[in-house]
């Protein structure tokens, strides 16, 4: 209601009255009709709040959760905990740049990269970085993971796709219709991401820094295995505020 009259909240409530214009009702009548299809109000609005920021969302990226939060919040527990000072922030599949951009805005002294393989999603997180004001603190790449990166970072971040292929048809309607695949497939057992993404840790995280990856509140046991197998024994694993398992915590001693 408010973006199609462009009344506030306390306007609608004041001067329930008040005649519409004809280019308002067309707007409420079409926002009423995506709605109704069970477009999600943030994707016909064309943006989303997180960590208290206003990010723009596209066809092309995931609307971002309030349950990735739990990520951000173990990483900046995790810079804290290390006592890293001007951190360099790796952010895989970056898609909006919500992680990084909650990251770099609660710690102005980082350095961070937001890597993604859609084109569109590089073009968001670019956009969503100029707004938050943190465009001389950061780059985007467009890429496959890690495999275009050298040199290291001391906090890798990652929501990778986790949902096994099969399953994705059988999700919310308003996932499954409207958020992208290439944000939600995470291949015949949604373990895949996890295993490449595993597989260039060592590489590339600092010694002394850290990662977190997002899992999807099953995958836990696997996902450790995974880590532990990429020489990432004994991950942690914080549970979001729903207390289930979210977020592996590595700590590259
Ligand atoms: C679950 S979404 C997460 C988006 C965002 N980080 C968030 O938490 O809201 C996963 C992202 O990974 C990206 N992605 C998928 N496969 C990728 C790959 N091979 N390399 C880089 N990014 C990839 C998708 O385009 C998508 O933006």
């Amino acid at each position: 209601m408010e973006e199609a009259t462009g009344l506030t909240p306390l306007a609608l409530l004041l001067e329930a009255e008040r005649q519409l214009g004809e280019d308002a009702a067309v707007r409420l009548q079409l926002y009423a009709e995506r709605r109704l299809a069970g477009e999600p109000v943030s994707r016909i609005l064309g943006r989303s709040s997180f960590y208290g920021l206003n990010l723009q969302i596209a066809e092309e990226v995931l609307d971002p959760r309030a349950d990735t939060e739990t990520l951000v919040d173990a990483a900046l527990a995790l810079l804290k905990q290390k006592n890293i000072a001007n951190p360099r922030v790796l952010d895989l599949g970056t898609g909006s740049g919500a992680i990084l951009c909650a990251i770099l805005h609660c710690r102005d002294d980082a350095f961070g990269v937001g890597v993604d393989r859609s084109k569109a999603a590089c073009a968001v997180t670019l956009h969503n970085l100029a707004s938050c004001g943190l465009s001389s603190r950061s780059g985007v790449i467009r890429g496959d993971w890690m495999q275009a990166l050298r040199g290291s970072f001391d906090l890798i971040v990652s929501n990778p796709p986790y949902i096994a292929t099969e399953e994705i048809a059988s999700l919310e309607p308003e996932v499954a219709a409207f958020d992208p695949l290439l944000a939600l497939d995470g291949g015949a057992d949604g373990l895949v991401p996890y295993r490449q993404i595993a597989f260039d840790l060592k590489r590339l995280l600092a010694r002394g820094g850290g990662a977190c990856l997002e899992i999807g509140w099953r995958q836990a046991a696997d996902v450790r295995h995974i880590l532990a197998a990429a020489g990432f024994p004994g991950a942690k694993i914080l549970t979001d505020a729903g207390k289930r398992d979210r977020v592996a915590v590595i700590d590259a001693a």
